[in-house]
This record gives structure tokens, sequence and C-alpha cells, in this order.
């Protein structure tokens, strides 16, 4: 009964037979294959729009190598503090992008909000030449408190963006979660909101290793190209990631494993909420929960094999739960009976 991560799932069986499927015979290397022709013209069809794509390996990879084409290295690219670039890519964006700097803008929830990116990136020294120059923001979408900008929050930034000649990168590791909470397609929060390039995250929903760099504009195609080359994130055996999004987008896979996640996600808050001293701390509205929970709580569900984070570290009493296409309902239902009844053994009289 682990809750530690979307990560901790397997591969979906559809892509596990996709690329067994794609073992068979010969196919062209480095992306010069059917399979991987096939992902891009899939990928402009789900998109209603042309776009320049490059299958790697990671989501950093993605994110790094992404950003790397929105930023000089005197670049500045804004970020919220708790992003995956800012806390947990160990510099790989910085060293894709020859040294851009990130600047955090905290918001709730984890969230930027339009009027704090107006007001820092109007302060940044644009044009002075002893300060980094701002270049890009970069949004995660779902964000990293489990929340989802709205489309007009995501088009406020990026009008915002537009003004001030900045790109606009969204880290889609979990895309699709958005996408399913907010009931759009996923045009209308990208390119339509003025998204230049997202990381299309494959990995936590059903790939095991296959996310995309999308481009909405052609004209950085070749460049991308190069950059993935160099990033070395060109596979040599391409139609084996090719395979792994090829299932994923068939028949919507990857929104209905997202749906069912996201269901999951909100069986578990719904059933925290109605516990004595639990507080949710973000809405929940994609697949990840962040709870606060009395310590004898924590301790009775560690202790019955129930598995997550403590997310500030040992001691922590807030706790991220996430679930994903392979989380069984009767273990979200398990973990919050067990929490009910260590809440219930402790809670004081009358
Ligand atoms: C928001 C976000 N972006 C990107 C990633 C990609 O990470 P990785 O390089 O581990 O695939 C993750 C994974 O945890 C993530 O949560």
């Amino acid at each position: 009964m682990n809750f530690c991560s979307d990560n901790t799932s397997g591969a979906h069986p559809k892509i596990l037979a996709a690329v067994t499927a794609a073992n068979a015979g010969a196919a062209m290397p480095y992306g010069n294959d059917d399979l991987t022709r096939g992902v891009e013209k899939r990928l402009a069809e789900i998109f209603e729009h042309e776009c320049a794509v490059a299958l790697v390996g990671t989501g950093t990879g993605a994110n790094a190598l992404a950003l790397s084409l929105l930023t000089p290295p005197w670049g500045v690219v804004y970020c919220h503090p708790e992003s995956h670039i800012n806390s947990d890519e160990c510099a790989a964006p910085e060293f894709y992008t020859g040294g851009a700097k990130l600047v955090a803008i905290p918001g709730a929830s984890g969230k930027i909000a339009a009027a704090d990116f107006a007001k820092v990136v109007g302060a940044a020294g644009a044009g002075t030449v002893h300060h980094a120059q701002p270049a890009a923001i970069s949004l995660t979408q779902a964000t990293e408190a489990g929340t989802v900008y709205t489309r007009d929050e995501v088009a406020a930034i990026a009008e915002i963006a537009r003004q001030h000649r900045l790109a606009v990168h969204m880290d889609g590791a979990r895309f699709a979660n958005a996408v399913v909470h907010l009931g759009c397609t996923p045009a209308d929060i990208t390119w339509r909101a003025g998204v230049d390039a997202l990381s299309f995250g494959g990995t936590k929903n059903g790939c095991f290793a296959a996310e995309a760099v999308i481009l909405f504009d052609r004209a950085k195609a070749t460049e991308l190209g190069f950059r993935r080359k160099r990033a070395a994130q060109l596979w040599s055996k391409m139609r084996f990631l090719a395979a792994q999004m090829d299932a994923y987008l068939e028949d919507e896979l990857w929104l209905v494993n997202a749906r069912y996640a996201n269901e999951l996600a909100a069986r578990l808050g719904r059933g925290l909420a109605g516990i004595p001293g639990a507080r949710l701390e973000h809405p929940v509205e994609a697949n990840e929960i962040f709870v606060t929970l009395p310590e004898r709580v924590i301790r009775g569900l560690e202790g019955e094999g129930f598995r997550f984070y403590r997310w500030q570290g040992e001691g922590s009493t807030l706790l991220r739960l996430v679930t994903s296409f392979t989380t069984e309902t009767a273990h979200v239902d398990a973990f919050i009976d067990t929490a009910r009844r260590h809440a219930a053994a402790v809670a004081p009289a009358g």
C-alpha cells in the first residue's frame, strides 16, 4: 500500500505489450522509424497544432532540453520555488541552458500568481547589461502541490510574458491529470493560452521511460534535434520510446489513467477531510494530496504498512500521498479507515 509517488507504479500492460510488439524486425534508428513518425503525427492531432516533437527518457531531460531552447545563457527563467526544475533537477536546467538563472516566485498552493509575476518581471532590469535578462517562465501543470492552473490563469501569465517578450514553458509531468481535472482540450491550456513549449509527461502515468518535448512553433525544430543529441537524449533504438508513447496516446489511455488516479485522489481527500485532526493543505485537484495528520495517526499508518513521504523530512506531520493508475480502491479505503481508527483511539472524550 504505497502512496509515496506515482513513480512507484509499474508500466501499463498495454504499453509493455506495445514495446514487445515493436521488438519485431528491424527499424531505422535515431527516430527515423515509422512509430516515431506516427507519434509526432498523433501529438499534432491531439494538440490541434503543428509541433516539433522530441522524445526523451526522463522528465528532467524534457524540462532542461525545453528550457535550453527558450533562454540564452544570460537569461532568467521564472518558476515557483517548489517547482521540479528549481528543487529537484540538480541544476540540470542551469547546465543545459549554459548557465541561465532560475528566479523563484512564491505563490500559494504551488501556483505563481499573474500579479506577482508582473511585479517581478517589471522590476527585473531588462536591457541593463548588469542584470540577467528575463527570458522565460515555467509553469508546472499539474503543480507540485497537486493543484491545477485554470485556462485563464495560464493565459493571464502568458499574456504578461508576451508583453515582456518572454517564452512560456509548461512542465507537464502530470499534464494528463490537469487536462482531466479541467475537462478542457490539451490545446486550451497550451498554445491557445500562450504556451510555447511543453514537457509532456508519460512516465508517471503508464509509460516506463517516455516523455516528449513539444514545441508549438516548428521554427526551432532543427535546433531541438541538435540540442537533444548534445544532451545525450537521442536514443538509437527510439522505436521503444515511441512504442510507449504511441500506446499511451492510443484510445486516450493517457486520459483514462489520469482520470482514474484523480478519482482515487479525490476519494482519499474526501475521506481524510472527515477525520479529526486532519487538515488538507491544498485543494485536491489532480493525483497528489497534502495532508497534515496527528503524529500518532501517522505512526499507526506506518505501523500497519502504509508507505508515504513525510513531506518536510523526518518528524514532519505533513504527508504527501500520491495515487496512480495502479492504485487500488481498496487500499485508498483501507488508508482512510486506518487513519480514522487511529484518530478515534486517541480523540478526547466528549
Ligand atoms: C513536476 C515534475 N516534473 C518533472 C518530473 C520528472 O522527473 P524525472 O526526471 O525523475 O523523470 C517530476 C518527477 O518527479 C515531477 O514531479
